[in-house]
């Protein structure tokens, strides 16, 4: 196992406030990142997120709520940085694109990139290009996507602009990214996302793709200023991109030598192109190692139907927090949908799984073991010296590398079930009643044993939780609260 650990998430586009889908990849993040500060130390592991900021989307935005675009920016930004307070996020830095540690750096590298070559050519040049540019994408697009000429995602007729801008020649890179994608050295899961990049890679190298792209834009004027243009700022998303190692510091601070190349990046699907091509592209150009790996998850859908603000169906995840506790929120969003898949979002689902696997599961087994710790053994146990969670321990730490959280979750709840079922069989209450005391003791130990075991593991899915049932084991034991009230 590396050493140290750096997870990231995408920076979020502050058009709009946080929705449920930006908690879903903030959310697993924050797993990842708990979980290797169990593994590797705090100060080993780094978790990145961030605001998206500039460019064309956001100006227009600001622009439509009569606001200048910095004053806009830090009211979404303080929105985002709050959220993600409310859900219990563990980040360690939190990077907008208008910090100027940020735009310093970006403005350094287009500036390598100039002067950059890769196989003996330049890899930018200037062209006078003429294309459909979808903003709400913030990219040009292909005629052959569009929908009755509207953009599929957005619902939008993109623009027909003619402009001079410089270009990224991702051309000179496809082989050797194909290379890197192939051989895991830059590894790209779940693998049917791997295949879709080589085989778009393998289009580009015959020449059927193009997939070079604008590194500026004329007359875009909420952006990080182009060095060597004029009244050109950076596209956007080679600004964005950038975030994950200007974040860091790069390239002389120690925080970058240390944490750099990312061993996590998480992302959408929809922005696979952008984080599996471009940006991989971007470091060979800069001679920067590649990230280890890029995780691509599944997009949802709310009770069937796409998420959007016509449909009036966008959820906002501090509302869930607030009708069922930040905890019951990331455990059903990762216990649901299998990260790496497409799934679908439903309140009712969420429900359920609040009733059945956290308030008549876990909820239940913690009050029944400290009501009997309290009652039998005057508050008092003994751990048991070795594991002994009736549980495949291996394969837990192997499913949670491998980004299976569903299964990691399925695992411990079944233990949680079985323990449940055993203290049901065993019913410790009628040996109390014939006298069998040690009986009894022994019988808790292992059962508090156990639960401790499992709240360990639980800790980085369910943070709060995890640290009330701590709480609730302290001696003497009391009965605890409900974890997890009854709805109402
Ligand atoms: N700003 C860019 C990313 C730049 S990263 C250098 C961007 N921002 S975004 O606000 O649109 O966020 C997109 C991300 O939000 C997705 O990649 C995904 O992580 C998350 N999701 C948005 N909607 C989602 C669903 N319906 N389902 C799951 N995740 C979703 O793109």
């Amino acid at each position: 196992m590396s050493k140290t650990f750096y997870v990231t998430t995408p920076i979020y586009y502050i058009n709009d406030k946080p929705h449920i889908g930006h908690a879903y990849t903030t959310i697993a993040a924050d797993v990842l990142a708990r979980y290797y500060r169990q593994q590797l130390g705090d100060a080993n592991v780094r978790f990145l997120t961030g605001t998206d900021e500039h460019g064309q989307k956001i100006e227009a935005r600001a622009k439509s709520e009569n606001k200048d675009a910095k004053m806009y920016a830090d009211e979404m930004a303080a929105l985002y940085v709050e959220t993600w307070k409310t859900l219990g996020i563990s980040n360690n830095d939190f990077i907008r694109t208008t910090d100027s540690r940020h735009e310093e750096r970006v403005v350094k590298i287009v500036n390598l990139l100039k002067e950059a070559e890769y196989h003996g050519e330049k890899v930018l040049y200037q062209d006078k290009y003429t294309g459909l540019y979808c903003v709400g994408h913030e990219s040009f697009v292909k005629e052959s996507d569009l929908v009755d000429g509207l953009c599929p995602d957005h619902k939008t007729k993109p623009n027909t602009v003619t402009e001079t801008d410089w270009f990224f020649k991702t051309k000179l890179f496809i082989d050797d990214l194909i290379k890197v994608i192939t051989d895991d050295k830059f590894q790209i899961l779940p693998i049917t996302r791997k295949n879709e990049v080589v085989s778009l890679l393998k289009e580009a190298a015959k020449g059927t793709v193009n997939l070079d792209f604008a590194i500026s834009r004329p007359n875009i004027k909420w952006g990080i200023k182009l060095p060597f243009g004029d009244n050109e700022t950076v596209y956007v998303w080679v600004d964005a991109l950038s975030n994950y190692i200007t974040a860091l510091g790069w390239p002389d601070e120690k925080t970058y030598q240390k944490f750099w190349p990312a061993n996590a990046q998480l992302i959408g699907k929809d922005i696979l192109k952008f984080h599996a091509i471009y940006w991989p592209a971007m470091l060979l150009a800069l001679d920067i190692p590649l990230p280890k790996t890029l995780f691509v998850h599944g997009f949802f859908t709310i009770d069937g139907q796409k998420m959007s603000k016509t449909l009036g169906n966008v959820i906002d995840p501090k509302d869930m927090v607030a009708k069922y506790g930040n905890d019951s929120l990331r455990y059903y969003l990762l216990r649901d949908i299998a990260f790496g898949q497409d799934g679908d979002f439903s309140e009712t689902k969420l429900k359920e799984r609040y009733t059945s696997d956290l308030a008549n599961g876990l909820g239940n087994l913690v009050s029944r073991v400290t009501n009997m710790v309290e009652k039998y053994c005057d508050g008092k146990y003994e751990l048991s010296t070795k594991s002994i969670i009736p549980v495949d321990v291996k394969n837990f730490h192997e499913a949670l590398k491998e980004y299976r959280f569903d299964q990691v979750l399925a695992h411990l709840w079944l233990v949680i079930d079985v323990v449940n079922k055993e203290i049901d069989e065993q019913a410790p209450w009628k040996l109390a009643k014939n006298g069998e005391v040690e009986k009894v003791k022994q019988k808790l130990n292992h059962w508090v044993s156990i639960v401790l075991e499992i709240n360990e593991l639980l800790e980085p899915f369910m943070p709060g939780t995890t640290e009330k049932i701590a709480k609730a084991f302290e001696q003497p034991v009391k009965k605890a609260e409900p974890l997890f009230p009854r709805l109402t």
